[in-house]
């Protein structure tokens, strides 16, 4: 389906070239001035350079030649020559009953469908899950959604962390409390206990400890990094144990994940990629990539046109230990192996921006990947508390996600407790879906790169920009349908959009056609922020419309009818607007 500002483009183009000048004058832009006009080209201004000519002249000239065309309402050139352009409502509903009915409503899928990998958990095993795995989590999983919409085959994979220190670190503690563990006797030759010798909870009170004691005692430090390396070179006792902390981790965290819906398709950890290591690093070396330097294995990534020297990225420390970029790099190449994308887009905190620089290159360099996959770092802000610093709970620890999903949905019962006419059970059943709004919408709202203020009353609130407002605007169609329907209304496909007669009705069928265009904006920069915007002026006009049409009471059958049939329009869109944002709205609240 042709996409309104294109329709227009060519209506436009057309009348330039009918009044004599060239085709490329007929550019159209959404008009920056709303109370004057919907559309404006402002062709003339150049051409009059060309054609050294007035700019109002070669406005009027081709506005004669459009003037009697159905897609206009009105076209006129204004001085000093643009041309302002309002559709007429006949086209607006036309199109509307266009998308109506069109699969995606409309949005036209890319040439190529990709294969892409998203990288987007990043949580680390036996850590519980703090703020910092908050946006990785939202933003990555509405993007998937987005490329999902776009038809594109997408792979989330949680990625998580599990080879690191922090592991030496809960072996050495759980070492030092219970030493007859058989993980811990070099002599042991029999079957490890199927059963874990800890549970979630002692797990999450073992790391924060152990990572506290390792800071003011050396050896307690030095041990755990013992531990570290012989994991890593395959000690049995070690590796079960290793096993048994990540199967108490993952079930938590999917738990956790779960409640956020936030849903990956694999669940790859980074231990997974190190037997791609070996292979790659010796590879580098006979290629002449990588070479010696101070005891370590590096490679040089400076470009020409750098603005600043960028380090070299490390592959092997002096000590023989492989790093965080060296297990990246690897894990590229277990994804060329079992999926060939053709892009993978990570999500992490935007100071990692350097890291994934560094592998990025190093990658290309190396022709880790084919030269045409396209490797993309989404680098997120920090979320920051109403004292512009990093969210902290009140005595200034590491907020854990739980309590923060805790308390927005306090905050949105809370809200909702004044006017509500359902049991409890119920009730918070709906704070639940109405708090995970007021929390993606509120991250997702904002650039991701930008860091911002987490505001619980304002992003719970039921006016304004928020989540919450979306969820209520698109309650109260669905229970104004409902009305229509007990009073003898039939949502029937016979029903016409009917051209708007009102200002306001307008505005709704203008801001549903600019649908597509937002859609492919939203996923070329792959920027959730786009729709929210969207659904925000959407939600906005569907509210402005709604309190100033008496809609129920209309008395011609056929205009009510169109109504409701544009409300239920609304009411889809919104839906898989927010369905791209990874939440859904309650029948009521
Ligand atoms: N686990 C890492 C952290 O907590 C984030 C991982 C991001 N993804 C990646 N492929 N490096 O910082």
């Amino acid at each position: 389906m042709k996409k309104v500002i294109d329709i227009l483009r060519e209506k436009v183009t057309d009348g330039f070239v009918k009044a004599g000048y060239d085709e490329k004058y007929g550019m159209i832009s959404v008009s920056n001035r709303p109370d004057l006009c919907q559309y404006q080209c402002n062709g003339a201004m150049a051409a009059a350079k060309e054609y050294k000519k007035a700019p109002f002249q070669i406005a009027g000239e081709v506005v004669e030649q459009l003037s009697s065309e159905a897609v206009f309402a009105q076209i006129e050139a204004v001085n000093p020559g643009f041309i302002n352009i309002t559709v007429s409502g006949e086209f607006l509903a036309e199109q509307a009953e266009r998308m109506n009915v069109e699969e995606r409503f409309g949005v036209a899928l890319p040439e190529k469908q990709k294969t892409i990998v998203i990288d987007y958990g990043g949580a680390n095993v036996a850590k519980p899950l703090h703020v910092g795995h908050l946006r990785p989590a939202i933003i990555g999983e509405s993007v998937k959604r987005i490329c999902r919409f776009m038809g594109d085959n997408v792979i989330g994979d949680v990625h998580l962390g599990d080879w690191g220190l922090q592991i030496g670190l809960i072996i050495q503690e759980v070492k030092t409390r219970q030493p007859e563990l058989p993980y811990f006797q070099d002599d042991f030759a029999g079957e490890y206990p199927q059963e874990p010798p800890f549970t979630i909870s002692d797990l999450e009170q073992i790391y924060p400890h152990a990572s506290a004691y390792s800071k003011e005692h050396e050896d307690y430090l030095q041990a755990a990094q013992e531990i570290t390396a012989k994991l890593q070179d395959g000690h049995s006792g070690y590796r079960a144990l290793w096993q048994h902390i990540l199967n108490v981790s993952i079930e938590d965290l999917k738990k956790n994940y779960d409640s956020l819906q936030v849903f990956f398709d694999l669940w790859k950890k980074e231990s997974d990629a190190q037997p791609y290591i070996p292979e790659m690093v010796e590879k580098m070396k006979k290629d002449g990539i990588a070479y010696m330097s101070e005891g370590a294995l590096v490679v040089d990534i400076s470009e020409e046109g750098d603005k600043k020297e960028l380090p070299p990225c490390l592959i092997v420390k002096s000590n023989g230990a492989s790093l965080y970029a060296t297990t990246d790099l690897a894990t590229i190449v277990e994804r060329e192996e079992l999926f060939q994308p053709d892009q993978i887009i990570y999500l992490a905190d935007k100071r990692q921006s350097l890291h994934f620089t560094q592998v990025f290159r190093t990658a290309k360099k190396a022709k880790i990947v084919r030269p045409e996959v396209e490797l993309n770092f989404i680098g997120f802000g920090t979320m920051n508390g109403k004292d512009g610093k990093p969210f902290k709970t009140r005595d200034g620890g590491v907020l854990r996600l739980q309590s923060l999903c805790e308390q927005i949905n306090a905050e949105v019962y809370k809200k909702m407790k004044d006017n509500r006419e359902y049991s409890g059970d119920e009730a918070e059943a709906i704070a639940a879906k109405v708090g995970l709004a007021a929390l993606k919408y509120g991250d997702l709202s904002n650039q991701a790169s930008k860091d911002y203020i987490f505001d619980i009353e304002r992003f719970a609130s039921f006016e304004g920009n928020t989540g919450p407002y979306i969820l209520y605007t698109i309650v109260r169609i669905k229970s104004l349908i409902g009305r229509y329907e007990e009073e003898g209304g039939v949502l029937s496909s016979d029903n016409t959009l009917l051209p708007p007669v009102s200002a306001s009705e307008t505005k709704v069928y203008l801001t549903l056609s600019r649908f597509a265009d937002m859609m492919e904006a939203a996923y070329a920069e792959l920027a959730p922020n786009k729709i929210c915007q969207y659904i925000f002026e959407l939600s906005e006009s569907v509210n402005h419309f709604y309190h100033e049409t008496k809609v129920l009471t209309e008395e011609d059958e056929e205009r009510k009818n169109s109504y409701i049939k544009l409300l239920r329009l609304v009411q889809r869109v919104l839906e898989c607007c927010i369905g791209m944002l990874g939440f859904e709205a309650p029948d009521k609240m």
